[in-house]
């Protein structure tokens, strides 16, 4: 079936609204619809809980953090998935109860795990044999987290090199085939550490769902491997996350159901096999909340100009780009972009021109290239960019002195309210000295 006919997934702003918005809070503007987000939050649940009713859906909060959309995930009865002490300040801040927090990282600092048990955070995802010994030390003669060991399962994704994780040549986790894996378990129990389980993320972004099933398989055989060997049960499988999303043209994920579906009916079937019964845990960030947020960008200079290869190119030139969403430049993303008149306009007809769109930095930022939209785009007028909920405001930074974008939440009777305002010019300058004597 064509995309077109398909159901829109995505969050899209009304023109007006995209108006209303860029006028009252300036632009770029990240948006974020609440109802968007928390349905989708409660249809994954469901799914996952259809297919295996002890289960758990846990908010990676790297996909976003801002403190807001952590309380959203949470009162959605999510766990809270933190990879930085920062990540779990954002949670403690949100509301969130230290004992519904996760903390992964493959290289957490002796302070990290210190805060976590102090905390008295739920689980820490064991990453390193150094780690053991940290979380030994640090949690002797007080409460340990429960723990759980990250494995590599040595499936290789399809998807962006930069985000692919589950292969065996990888920085995250202990591998299973050279026997690391097992190693740890002893080892955390030589310790009488608290293991309740193991855990594998493979990739992000994955439209396919042949990797994050080949990893749960793997997941599942260890588990079952470790009960025959060492007579260890297993009460905590974590899947990862790493469901994809619809950013642009046809590449579409399957629907939820469907990849819960098939990710659990493998895991169950060895796990049935032997008499193992965990619960199971995924920890999707990009899925939860990525379709549900946009960021709109004002069209400033509109330039065509001679191009080698398409014979003329033209350029719309946007107040954002490489500091508010950096993802076109690490993984050559592709988004859908959308247009919005700075005043009501009648179009003059009804056919789309190709365009670049470029952001304002000091380098070649084509952050959007061959999109399509009417021949009349001008000075003004807005741009909508769908799917920027996960992994852009997360991933901004202030390059060239930008002050990162505010973060705007559509509440669910419409109105709306400012989450997260923009950097002030003085907080960007309030970390630096320039010594007296220089
Ligand atoms: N769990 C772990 C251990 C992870 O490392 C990640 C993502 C997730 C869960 C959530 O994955 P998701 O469901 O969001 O795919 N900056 C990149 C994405 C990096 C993902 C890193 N880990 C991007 O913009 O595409």
């Amino acid at each position: 079936m064509p995309a077109d006919q398909l159901t829109e997934t995505r969050f899209i702003l009304a023109d007006h609204l995209v108006r209303e918005l860029t006028s009252e809070f300036g632009s770029p503007l990240y948006v974020v619809d609440e109802a968007h987000m928390r349905a989708k939050i409660s249809r994954y649940r469901a799914a996952f809980s259809a297919v295996w009713p002890d289960s758990e859906l846990t908010f990676a909060t790297k996909a976003n953090s801002t403190l807001a959309l952590i309380r959203i995930a949470a009162q959605e009865g999510c766990l809270i998935d933190v990879a930085s002490e920062g990540e779990f300040r954002a949670a403690l801040l949100a509301g969130v109860p230290a004992n519904r927090c996760h903390l992964h990282g493959n290289n957490k600092t002796e302070q990290e795990i210190a805060f976590a048990v102090q905390q008295g955070i739920n689980q820490i995802v064991v990453d390193n044999f150094e780690e053991i010994e940290t979380i030994y030390r640090k949690s002797s003669g007080k409460t340990c987290p429960d723990l759980v060991i990250r494995l590599a399962p040595g499936v290789d994704p399809k998807t962006n090199a930069k985000i692919s994780t589950g292969q065996a040549d990888t920085k995250f986790g202990f591998n299973i085939a050279d026997g690391s894996g097992e190693k740890a378990l002893l080892l955390a129990l030589s310790h009488n550490l608290p293991v309740v389980g193991f855990h594998c993320h493979v990739g992000s972004q994955l439209l396919d769902p042949t990797a994050q099933i080949n990893g749960g398989e793997a997941l599942a055989l260890f588990a079952a491997e470790m009960k025959q060997k060492h007579g260890f049960i297993t009460q905590v499988l974590n899947v990862g996350g790493g469901l994809g999303i619809h950013y642009h043209g046809e590449s579409r994920p399957i629907s939820v159901e469907e990849y819960c579906r098939n990710l659990v009916e493998p895991i169950a079937r060895i796990l049935r096999a032997k008499d193992l019964n965990p619960k199971l845990v995924q920890e999707p960030g990009r899925s939860l909340v990525g379709e549900s947020g946009v960021t709109l960008y004002r069209v400033g200079v509109v330039k065509t100009v001679p191009s080698p290869a398409k014979g003329q190119r033209t350029y719309l030139a946007v107040d954002g780009g490489l500091s508010d969403n950096p993802r076109p430049a690490l993984y050559g993303s592709l988004y859908t972009v959308l247009h919005t008149p700075g005043q009501p306009r009648e179009l003059v007809q009804e056919s789309t021109q190709e365009y670049t769109v470029s952001g304002k930095h000091c380098e070649t930022d084509k952050l959007f290239e061959d999109v399509m939209l009417p021949p009349d785009v001008k000075s003004g007028d807005y741009l909508q960019v769908l799917c920027t909920g996960a992994y852009n405001s997360s991933m901004a930074s202030n390059y060239n002195r930008y002050q990162r974008p505010a973060t705007i939440l559509i509440r669910q009777n419409g109105s709306y309210s400012l989450v997260q305002r923009n950097d002030t010019y003085e907080e960007m300058f309030a970390r630096e000295s320039v010594p007296s004597d220089l």
